[in-house]
């Protein structure tokens, strides 16, 4: 039941407008749909099929005739229109069809749904479909009108794309509107909202002199908790003209929120559609990370109205195409208008973290995938975060001139189209004339590529040698691909090495500081002249490429760049890699004792500390973040060791207690040294100042019992009950939430009874429960899932519960008795009849179960199954568990 990029066709028929009326009623919603459509001179000929999916059909006609049963088929989501009344289809005819649909019994949340009060769309990939019979492929691409039609006392509000062309009123005490999209779009960008909201307004002029009218519509009652999504709009449209010469196109850009959302948010033209985790913010409900979040996510919607919108993909396997490059402009955004080192090493963390895994497992698939079961399971930490990493090696091989142009080019030759990542790459390339046809492969190729270095320094000749050796196994993918008898071109990658030759006395070697090793061949020598002294070679500077790097530096020289490495990433870069090599060997030892934790690293820590008080703090609490767990997992399983969730977690813990408790002092200093001196505000040097400080919190919350109780645990329920900003509560919180005393209760109860009707602050007080280290967490996911809090039809509480349990508590979802997968199993199972994407996501929990021992894998085997056995099983679950299995 996959699909394949190589089987790729033309449409047959296209559409050049679509003319929408829905009417939403009680018990259903009507819709009917006028689309004039013409035969594709570039397609295959033959009938007009549309998708339709949970579509009840009313009428049918062509040119204003209706159709006859014998003309058209209607089977398995699709219909076929063979002939008009018997005629031959005319080379252009207009299509008219009406339907009934049923939003409020929409759990899947694709298509129109009910949310709260409201009613909301989200088509993308394939929810179009579920609103009227369409070409439902992104290369179809037509004008569209939509009026909408709702009782106007509950619906005073009614949106879509575009330009409001007229609004009116009708019987009954409804009304009506409509709207008129000047561009031409894929269906995916529809969107269409019927609700009762407030709305916050604002303007923008444009530099060629457009004035937009901004507006951010949000639930009633949360007005105070919007102007942080609209200044982040208002920054995000100023940036992308500065840097990348791209405007706004519209006269009316609006922002929907919505509680119930399957991902984060959805880029429809001129009426963006977003998880209220992305637009509500106030310094009393959100934390420092979710302003940013919100941040990057208001910006990559936006700046997806011209990379996907005025320039989309020509099928899904391409969605790399808009999803890579657009996330790669919302990095470059968070690093100019954030910290640009700080932004990197937060997504190289995230890379690791996410894509690494994914990478090596089951669903392992490259940033453009040869064949999908269900589209929806490929948006994906690969698809978006390794797309972005490739956009930035072109960035990086080419130079941001070369790349400035090559986007005028990929404008200049593609506006209005619906294109391929060929395409990309070819505007790149004809823009700097950097021979792209190898790094062309990086498109194709599923898995992390291992980089091997040896560096030699001949004193005599004052030479540096270096010799760079590529490896990339194939993945459970490429084995799928040549069961299919598909070919793999599994020659060599051209990967850009930024390197860096670091000088005793801390100075860069090279003139350039960084210079950019182009490899392209499976093994290639780069020779330094005029070295003066052995260098320490800072390699893969700014995380230049997504790889696993296999460099045999000692502890000295790990010491030297965390000290020295004039680039801030690889100086962090170095301290991961030390801290990692510390952590093994406490693994190996079983998490036991400390004998393994050597007083090099502790005085690092210290001198990290001691930089970030004098200067940047932001990069100081980087630093002093450990490797996660699920980082310390994949070298496990790279070394060919099964997976041990407990010794990884105990070795962790060993290590943060020795460091508490041998810089307890120092800690102290900079806990007090660290505290506010101005009032809140989610952005500048204070949000690296709090970071530090809850992060120094969290590590003398490692004390001993009666150090923590006398000292520590009076300031965590104090900030807990009394600091005015969620980060500060909710970082006292979260280690509470570690912590076996009645604190922990108390504090947990009263952060409930204050914050219940926040929704997203009770997803935070689910998740901190749902993350904690204390035994018998997996019952308390438990009883929560049967709390007043907890709705499993809401995708934010499974991902705040289920999900924070599965993926960001390692060692209790892997749990030695096979709990933790019973759990997942139990959710996946009820989930998927539902919301089949949201519960695929969910099953994605079980990627590396064959890492883990034997003893856990036939556990794991045993709840992979049982969802597999399930009657009826979504496609969307059926593609990863079969996966999972399939091994
Ligand atoms: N295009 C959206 C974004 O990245 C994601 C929407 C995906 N939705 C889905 N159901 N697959 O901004
Ligand atoms: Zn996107």
């Amino acid at each position: 039941q996959s699909i394949y990029l190589k089987d790729y066709t033309p449409p047959a028929w296209l559409v050049d407008t679509v003319d929408l009326h829905v009417a939403i009623h009680d018990t259903h919603a009507e819709v009917r749909a006028t689309l004039a459509c013409r035969r594709n001179p570039a397609g295959p000929g033959g009938a007009l099929v549309l998708d339709g999916e949970e579509l009840a059909l009313q009428e049918l006609a062509i040119d204003g005739a209706a159709l006859a049963p014998f003309c058209y088929a209607l089977a398995d989501d699709r219909l076929a229109i063979a002939s008009a009344n018997g005629a031959p289809l005319p080379e252009r005819l207009t299509l008219a069809t009406r339907v009934r649909i049923a939003p409020d019994a929409n759990t899947q949340l694709s298509g129109l749904y009910r949310s709260k009060d409201g009613y909301f769309t989200q088509c993308e990939a394939q929810g179009f479909r579920r609103i009227t019979f369409y070409p439902d492929r992104p290369d179809v691409m037509a004008r569209f009108t939509c009026t909408i039609e709702a009782a106007r006392e509950r619906f005073p509000q009614l949106l879509s794309n575009g330009n409001l062309v007229a609004t009116g009123d009708a019987t009954d005490g409804r009304h009506w509107a409509r709207w008129e999209d000047p561009y031409a779009k894929p269906c995916y960008l529809f969107a269409l909202v019927a609700a009762k909201l407030d709305v916050l307004e604002d303007r923008f002029a444009t530099r060629s002199g457009r004035t937009v009218r901004l507006a951010v519509y949000v639930e009633p009652g949360k007005l105070d908790q919007c102007g942080h999504a609209m200044a982040a709009l208002k920054k995000s449209m100023a940036w992308d003209e500065r840097r990348f010469g791209l405007e706004m196109d519209l006269d009316h850009y609006m922002i929907v929120a919505v509680g119930d959302f399957n991902m984060g948010a959805m880029e429809n033209k001129g009426l963006n559609i977003f998880n209220t985790k992305y637009v509500l913010a106030r310094p009393d409900t959100a934390t420092d990370a979710d302003f940013q979040g919100i941040d990057r996510v208001v910006a990559h919607e936006y700046f997806h109205n011209w990379t996907g919108n005025r320039v989309t993909c020509r099928d899904w396997f391409q969605l790399s195409l808009k999803e890579g490059l657009t996330v790669f402009r919302d990095q470059e955004f968070g690093a100019d208008v954030h910290s640009r080192a700080v932004t990197r090493i937060q997504e190289v963390r995230a890379l690791r973290v996410a894509q690494f895994p994914e990478d090596a497992g089951p669903m392992a698939h490259p940033i453009r995938p040869a064949s999908y079961a269900e589209i929806n399971n490929f948006y994906t930490a690969t698809v978006y975060q390794k797309g972005a990493e490739v956009v930035r090696m072109i960035h990086t091989l080419i130079g941001e001139a070369a790349f400035r142009r090559g986007m005028d080019l990929y404008f200049a030759r593609h506006d209005g189209q619906a294109v391929t990542c060929e395409d990309f790459v070819a505007a790149m390339q004809d823009a700097s004339g950097v021979d792209l046809a190898q790094f062309r492969r990086w498109y194709a190729r599923a898995g992390t590529p291992h980089l091997k270095a040896e560096g030699r320094y001949d004193a005599q000749a004052r030479r540096y040698t270096l010799t760079l050796t590529q490896s990339l196994a194939p993945t459970a993918y490429e084995k799928r691909l040549q069961e299919a008898g598909l070919a793999i071109d599994d020659g060599p990658l051209h990967i850009p090495v930024a390197l860096g030759l670091v000088l005793p006395d801390g100075s860069d070697a090279l003139p350039e500081k960084t210079r950019v090793l182009p490899l392209t061949q499976q093994s290639q020598t780069f020779v330094f002249d005029g070295i003066p002294a052995a260098p320490v070679a800072s390699l893969l500077r700014g995380f230049s490429a997504p790889v696993h790097l296999d460099f045999a530096q000692g502890d000295e020289e790990l010491a030297h760049l965390m000290a020295w490495d004039s680039d801030p990433v690889n100086r962090w870069e170095a301290g991961q890699r030390l801290a990692t090599r510390i952590l093994l060997a406490g693994i190996a030892a079983g998490g036991e004792g400390t004998d393994w934790i050597p007083d090099t690293f502790v005085a690092a820590v210290a001198r990290v500390l001691d930089d970030g008080l004098r200067h940047d703090a932001a990069l100081a609490a980087e630093a002093l973040i450990l490797p996660a767990e699920q980082v310390l997992a994949e070298e496990m399983a790279g070394a060919g060791k099964a997976i041990d969730p407990e010794a990884i977690h105990r070795a962790r813990i060993a290590l943060r207690r020795h460091l508490a408790a041998r810089l307890r002092d120092r800690f102290e200093a900079a806990w007090a040294a660290l505290a506010p001196t101005e009032p809140y505000s989610p952005d500048g040097p204070q949000v690296g100042r709090r970071a530090l400080r809850n992060l120094v919190l969290g590590y003398l919350a490692e004390s001993d019992a009666e150090y923590l109780n006398a000292s520590v645990m009076p300031r965590l329920t104090a900030q807990c009950s009394g600091a005015g900003n969620m980060t500060d509560v909710i970082a006292a919180l979260g280690t509470l939430a570690n912590l076996d005393a009645p604190e922990r209760t108390a504090a947990l109860d009263a952060f409930h009874s204050r914050w219940q009707g926040e929704a997203l602050v009770v997803d935070k007080w689910l998740q901190v429960q749902a993350t904690s280290r204390l035994p018998g967490t997996a019952a308390r996911v438990r009883e929560l899932m049967r709390h007043a809090a907890f709705d499993i039809r809401n995708p934010n509480k499974v991902y705040a519960l289920v999900r924070a349990f599965c993926a960001a508590n390692p060692r209790h979802f892997h749990a030695a008795d096979g709990e933790g997968y019973r759990l997942a199993a139990d959710v996946i199972t009820e989930l998927q009849a539902m919301n089949p994407q949201v519960a695929a996501r969910i099953a994605r929990s079980f990627d590396r179960w064959r890492q883990v021992d034997a003893a856990r894998q036939a556990h794991a085997r045993a709840a992979l199954e049982r969802i597999r056995d399930c009657a009826g099983l979504a496609r969307d679950v059926a593609e990863v568990v079969g996966k999972a299995l399939e091994g």
